[in-house]
């Protein structure tokens, strides 16, 4: 593996500089070659600790740092905040006070506030992998968006991706969408209009129908999550009028096939709101790889992060 000047912490995309970014693609594609062996482990981190810490529900993430560490040979703590003092009411403060005191190398942190992972940061050795902040960021899913394009699209510079959906509330929007751009894939948007933010992002075509992106022949359409969650305003009509108006549905399928385009879903879907049961099925659908691919990039940013306790 080439080597490159380690970061302590992995917070957002915009801070990576283009040999950052390449430095952590390429390095994931041998770790995902690993997992076609039937020992899917390597000793690059022995003796080192993980933790995971989740304020926000996740699968996908979580899972696939856990994997990720322990195919590297880690030891993985996951903190689960419903049962922990978090609930007491103990400050972000005193739990990473806490956490420091167990000397973790890593700490993986999802939080509904923008910037915590970047508070922690501050107040601990441990390096800190931001693995989704409020509507901030989640850069650890826009790597493995890239490496998923990199793999079917080796000459991708100058493909088009368009992002469909609540790119308003979507912290994977926001990353996703950065990176894309530094590996020059153009990038368009499609969405409700109180979903999509103005002024954002100069760089992203605003499309305003499916006919619209149809016509803007995108090599990949990228469905956002609708995050009823996040959304404390009634942002459309109803489920019913937002699958109409902007899911992936059998009419759409006919057109994506004579483009050739793919599919992705930064997962969990919605079926029925921005995906329906047949298009799961498509034949072009990269949302599976998109899950495997997060495990290969997951090992290279724990492999590229150093942190300062490490004095090895
Ligand atoms: N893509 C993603 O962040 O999924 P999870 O919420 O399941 O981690």
């Amino acid at each position: 593996m080439s080597e490159l000047n380690p970061r302590k912490d992995l917070l957002d995309i915009e801070s990576l500089d283009l040999e950052e970014i390449e430095y952590v693609l390429e390095n994931a594609v041998p770790f995902k070659q690993l997992f076609q062996r039937s020992v899917k482990k390597v000793p690059t981190l022995r003796g080192k600790t993980v933790l995971n810490l989740f304020y926000e529900p996740s699968t996908r993430t979580s899972s696939s740092f856990e994997v990720a560490a322990n195919r590297m040979s880690a030891d993985v703590t996951n903190f689960t905040i419903s049962s922990s003092s978090v609930v007491k009411g103990e400050s972000l403060l005193d739990t990473i006070e806490t956490l420091q005191a167990m000397r973790s190398d890593y700490i993986v942190i999802r939080h509904q506030a923008a910037g915590v992972p970047g508070i922690v940061a501050k107040h601990t050795g441990a390096s800190v992998i931001n693995a989704g902040d409020g509507y901030h960021a989640h850069p650890t899913q826009a790597l493995l968006d890239a490496m998923t394009i990199r793999e079917v699209y080796p000459e991708y510079k100058g493909r088009k991706v368009v992002i469909v959906g609540d790119v308003l509330h979507s912290r994977v929007a926001r990353s996703t969408s950065t990176l894309l751009n530094k590996l020059g894939i153009e990038v368009a948007v499609l969405g409700p209009g109180s979903l999509i933010p103005e002024g954002r992002h100069e760089f992203m075509t605003r499309l305003r129908s499916w006919d619209e992106v149809f016509d803007w022949k995108p090599d990949a359409v990228y469905l956002l999550r609708v995050q009823m969650e996040r959304q404390e305003g009634q942002f459309f009509p109803s489920i019913a009028e937002y699958h109409k108006m902007y899911g992936m549905n059998s009419q759409r399928l006919v057109r994506m096939r004579e483009l050739g385009a793919y599919l992705m879903h930064p997962g969990p879907v919605n079926r029925g709101v921005e995906i329906t049961d047949e298009a799961m099925r498509y034949e072009r659908s990269l949302i599976s790889t998109q899950v495997e691919n997060g495990i290969a990039v997951r090992m290279a940013v724990l492999h590229w992060l150093k942190p300062e306790t490490d004095k090895d």
